[in-house]
């Protein structure tokens, strides 16, 4: 029987973006000329693709987001569905997208009580085969990018050098905190724009891939390594950060724009920016915050608000991706589309346990939680 993919509209407030492009359709089509590709009216219009774009790649319109969780036998998203979901989807389809694994405990059981399979792409191992298939990491340069160019617009100066028989200005000070995939990003975007950078990450391995950048890395001794498994940050002891807030209390006293990006998997956004450090703060700097939606890496960030404190602009936008919808969907269907190739053989849904990708990310498989 041939396989129907689904597709709908990101029900998330505020979620312009969409799990494939109108091209997507067409490659994947093309990869799997059996299959049917049905995607819910209106479900591109966030990321300026409208229907007749998908019409003319091949896709199935239909109205609504019920007939296609119904029908299909892989319904791909960009965030997580509402709970009812589970019960609308048949018995052994797959759903799959950011499913955010830390937080979508109930979602997944009420899957696996339906006999619903779940792949959180966020799970995909961070390794060079899965590069290709990395949501997060596309998501997070899109939203790195975006933080800057956010700054640099509320920034009421210029972020390079400026001579002119006018007078002078010197490049605008910005602080990167945090250097994985978004943090990187913004150290580039910021860079290019004339800004003097300067980046902090608690895995002192960064230190040249930031100085590689341009960037300048700064040196804090919190007496331990901040290097946890996979890759990631682990948390770090008290007295580590209490040493790291104090070390910022004072070098953030010069900065213009403070970029901060730290995150610690399944758990809330370490704070390095205290109250105390904003007041210190120059009045007309600013804070993107972009913990926002994880508790923030400041306490005074409200998130999805601007707000100012102590002289200082807060930001705290919670979905940089969203706001780069367009490309952020490009992307996004690309590592959908490559991940389709380790799911799809002979145009059959098959889930290859020995895969050590599809193995990670399989968060929900034949009536059990994983
Ligand atoms: P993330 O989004 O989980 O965290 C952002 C950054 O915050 C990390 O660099 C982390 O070390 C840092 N951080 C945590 N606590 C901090 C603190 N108290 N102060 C300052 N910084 C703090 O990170 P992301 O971007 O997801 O990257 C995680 C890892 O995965 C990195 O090692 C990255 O190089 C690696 N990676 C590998 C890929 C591949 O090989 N395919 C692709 C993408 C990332």
């Amino acid at each position: 029987m041939s396989l129907t993919f689904g597709f709908v509209k990101e029900t998330a407030k505020g979620e312009r973006r969409v799990a494939m492009t109108p091209e997507g359709v067409s490659k994947l089509l093309k990869s799997y000329p059996d299959a049917k590709a049905v995607i819910q009216k209106g479900a591109g219009e966030g990321a300026d693709f409208c229907d007749a774009l998908y019409k003319k790649a091949g896709a199935i319109l239909v109205a609504s987001a019920d007939d296609i969780y119904a029908t299909s036998d892989i319904v791909v998203r960009v965030t997580p569905p509402a709970m009812g979901v589970a019960a609308q989807m048949k018995k052994g389809a797959l759903l799959m997208g950011n499913l955010d694994p830390f937080g979508s405990a109930k979602l997944f059981s009420a899957l696996a009580k339906n006999k619903v399979n779940a792949l959180s792409m966020e799970r995909i191992p961070r390794t060079s085969r899965a590069q290709a298939m990395d949501t997060l990491s596309s998501q997070a340069s899109l939203a790195g990018y975006r933080a800057v160019i956010e700054a640099s617009s509320l920034y009421k100066g210029y972020f390079p050098l400026m001579m002119t028989s006018a007078g002078s200005s010197r490049p605008a000070s910005v602080i990167i905190l945090g250097v994985g995939v978004a943090g990187l990003q913004a150290i580039a975007t910021a860079r290019r724009l004339g800004a003097a950078v300067q980046a902090f990450d608690v895995r002192p391995e960064v230190k040249e891939q930031v100085e590689s950048l341009g960037a300048k890395f700064i040196d804090i001794d919190l007496g331990e390594d901040g290097s946890g498994e996979g890759g990631y940050a682990k948390e770090l002891s008290a007295d580590a950060k209490a040493k790291q807030q104090a070390a910022l209390q004072e070098i953030l006293k010069k900065a213009d724009v403070v970029i901060t990006t730290a995150l610690i998997p399944g758990r809330e956004a370490p704070e390095l920016i205290t109250a105390d450090t904003v007041k210190g703060m120059k009045e007309g700097s600013i804070i993107i915050d972009m913990a926002a939606a994880a508790g923030g890496n400041c306490k005074l960030t409200e998130a999805d608000k601007i707000v100012v404190r102590h002289g200082v602009s807060l930001v705290g936008h919670t979905n940089y991706p969203s706001m780069a919808a367009t490309d952020a969907s490009i992307f996004y269907t690309g590592n959908v589309l490559n991940l389709m190739t380790l799911l799809v053989k002979d145009g059959r849904l098959i889930y290859d346990r020995e895969d050590d990708i599809v193995d990670a990310a399989l968060t929900v498989f034949e009536g059990k939680v994983e």
